[in-house]
């Protein structure tokens, strides 16, 4: 029984292969998994998401923040987005609502805000929406890298209270104005501009959610914030960023991703991911036993709001 103990160690010893960072760039078993970490605070945490060396592939560092209560859980060595759950088989994260809160001040007319996965490789997934709560501004949402405009929306509010009730539970313009990101985005940046001559509040809300989860209310205008236990956090996808795509990736066995038994996928914006098929949607596919063994982890879906037929077989 120790003999076979001995030969099982040596052969996941032999067969480490560890990436930059100290990422794993190897599929593990289970077995070699098992010192790792397996929550943060409330939050369970598995392969290929991990704290501590040997426990996460390269690329999906997390960690543990254990001097706030209760701990909090950050990916990477970013501290800007607060991990609220993961989901490994489908390289998912909830994150904190990713929102800003811009007071304008007298004389100056533009604000600039900008938002950056904390990872590279993750993205917010088509199908997210801006929302902008506010009087007199115009709001045009930019590509981070290229600065390209996705969209632009304009909110204006009507003096009379009567007149603004009309607009309760609407986002047209008035109070509130929306844009659709219409793609994977890996960051944003949002210019809000003052509009000369019209009624305005200091105050503008800006934040990135699904579609159709913000129900715009007038009494938001005024409140410090958007009652955030109507909202949804919002959903970033990850990808396996050591290889371009599939092709590439699964010419290099030593370092492929996507465990026996799993099929790759090209990732939208490069790297690629892996899905158990059939018979087990979730297993994990990033350890050798993902998608062979049973789990009990559940997925939250998909990787866009608007297909659900989004894998190819
Ligand atoms: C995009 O705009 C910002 C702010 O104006 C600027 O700092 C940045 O250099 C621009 N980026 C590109 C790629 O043009
Ligand atoms: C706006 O609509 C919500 C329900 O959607 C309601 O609770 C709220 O009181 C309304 N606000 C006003 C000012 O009528
Ligand atoms: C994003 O989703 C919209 C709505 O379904 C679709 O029309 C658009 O083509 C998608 N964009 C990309 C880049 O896939
Ligand atoms: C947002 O800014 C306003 C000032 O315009 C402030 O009163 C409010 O507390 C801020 N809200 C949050 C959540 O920081
Ligand atoms: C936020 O919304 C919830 C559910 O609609 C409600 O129970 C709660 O009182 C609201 N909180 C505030 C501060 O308005
Ligand atoms: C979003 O995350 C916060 C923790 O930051 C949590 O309290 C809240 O319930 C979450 N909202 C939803 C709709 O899941
Ligand atoms: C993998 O290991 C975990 C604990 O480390 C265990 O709960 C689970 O059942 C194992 N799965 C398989 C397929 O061996």
């Amino acid at each position: 029984m120790s003999f076979l103990l001995m030969i099982c160690l040596a052969a996941a010893a032999s067969g480490q292969l560890a990436g930059g960072n100290g990422g794993l760039l190897h599929i593990p078993s289970n077995e070699s998994l098992a010192h790792c970490p397996s929550s943060c605070g409330d939050v369970d945490i598995s392969y290929p998401f991990g704290i501590g060396p040997g426990c996460f592939r390269q690329g999906f560092e997390l960690t543990c923040d254990t001097t706030t209560q209760p701990p909090t859980l950050f990916l990477g060595s970013s501290t800007s987005t607060d991990v609220i759950d993961t989901y490994a088989a489908d390289l998912e994260l909830d994150v904190s609502l990713i929102g800003f809160n811009i007071t304008m001040a007298p004389g100056i007319n533009t604000y600039i805000r900008s938002w950056e996965a904390p990872a590279k490789g993750f993205t917010i997934p088509n199908g997210s929406v801006l929302y902008v709560v506010g009087c007199g501004v115009g709001v045009h949402l930019l590509a981070l890298d290229s600065n390209d405009t996705m969209g632009s929306c304009t909110t204006l509010c009507f003096k009379d209270p009567v007149d603004m009730m009309q607009a309760n539970g609407t986002c047209d313009g008035i109070g509130c104005c929306k844009i659709d990101t219409m793609r994977e985005v890996q960051g944003f940046r949002l210019r809000i501009v003052r509009q000369d001559g019209i009624v305005a509040v200091p105050s503008v809300k800006a934040f990135l959610t699904y579609y159709g989860s913000y129900e715009f209310r007038t009494e938001d205008l005024s409140s410090p914030w958007i009652n955030g236990s109507n909202l949804l956090n919002t959903t970033i996808y990850g990808a396996i960023m050591d290889q371009p795509n599939c092709r590439s990736a699964s010419k290099n066995k030593a370092t492929y991703a996507c465990s026996r038994n799993s099929q790759c996928v090209n990732a939208d914006r490069g790297g690629y991911y892996c899905y158990c098929p059939d018979g087990n949607p979730n297993g994990i596919p990033y350890t050798q036993e993902g998608c062979t063994g049973e789990t009990s982890i559940q997925t939250k879906g998909c990787r866009s709001f608007f297909y659900v037929e989004l894998l190819p077989y």
